[in-house]
């Protein structure tokens, strides 16, 4: 099956077209907000990421950060749907929190079959994927229900023929995955084998520096492309504020 050809028509058999029933999440600026200060922010990862001096953009990417609810699903998710507004660019979203999903509550879906139950060979990859209201952005689900062994389910060789079935080597498709807490688990560090880039998300007072530290340390370093220091303050307009991330600074 050539997913993405799958994934540009969108409107084929098997794609889980009626499953957003809602509102999407105020928290999604990009879509709801796309001229505020903090889409603008967003926008400005994006520039970062298409003009990455000397590197082809890269297109495998991974969202993490130290501690839970530092932001990574609502960065990933406004990132996403930043770079599929863009002129060409499809973008897959996965979920790999197979412990907590919760994107079905930015994008309004119920509860629903994906990475897990492909893993576990009790789904495939075209009935589990949700078409979103944001053209050229389709969601892969991490879990209807939590799966007992979420670790081992990550580190199969199964994930990795799954993450490079969906990335095929094409130069303007991307896949943002979201992931658990590096704190919590070691999902993220075995997600990190498979990705060309990782940007790492920190929340303003409430990351402390250790905690940042830590997570920066346990990630291979050569694929670390930025930090996002999320919720600046607590105005609406200047939630996000994105500073590359200088290696040195750290250590
Ligand atoms: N910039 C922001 N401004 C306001 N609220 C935010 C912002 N970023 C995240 N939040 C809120 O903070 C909470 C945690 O965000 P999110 O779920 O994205 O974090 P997470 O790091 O993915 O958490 P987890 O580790 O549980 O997966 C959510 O209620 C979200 O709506
Ligand atoms: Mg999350």
């Amino acid at each position: 099956m050539d997913l993405w050809k799958l994934l540009e028509k969108q409107d084929i058999e098997g794609l889980n077209e009626a499953a957003i029933t809602g509102r999407l999440d105020d928290h999604l600026y990009m879509y709801h907000m796309p001229y505020s200060y903090t889409a603008e922010q967003i926008r400005k990862i994006r520039t970062y990421l298409f003009h990455m001096p000397d590197k082809t953009p890269p297109r495998i990417l991974m969202v993490t950060s130290a501690l839970p609810s530092e932001g990574k699903t609502v960065i990933a998710s406004n990132l996403a749907i930043s770079i599929a507004k863009g002129e060409d660019q499809h973008v897959l979203l996965v979920e790999c929190d197979l412990r907590k999903p919760s994107m079905y509550t930015l994008f309004k879906y119920p509860p629903s079959k994906g990475v897990a139950e492909i893993l576990q060979g009790t789904a495939n990859v075209a009935e589990c994927l949700i078409k979103t209201p944001i053209d050229k952005l389709t969601i892969l689900p991490a879990a209807k229900e939590s799966p007992a062994n979420p670790s081992e389910l990550l580190e199969s060789k199964k994930m990795s023929q799954l993450i490079q079935e969906l990335a095929q080597r094409y130069t303007d498709r991307f896949l943002i995955i979201d992931t658990s807490p590096i704190q919590a688990t070691v999902d993220p560090k075995i997600i990190a084998d498979q990705v060309e880039g990782i940007i790492v998300v920190a929340r303003y007072r409430y990351t402390r520096e250790s905690d940042f530290r830590m997570a920066l340390e346990s990630l291979p370093r050569n694929k670390i492309l930025g930090t996002v220091l999320n919720a600046v303050d607590e105005l609406p307009a200047k939630k996000y504020k994105y500073k590359k991330y200088n290696y040195h600074k750290y250590y």
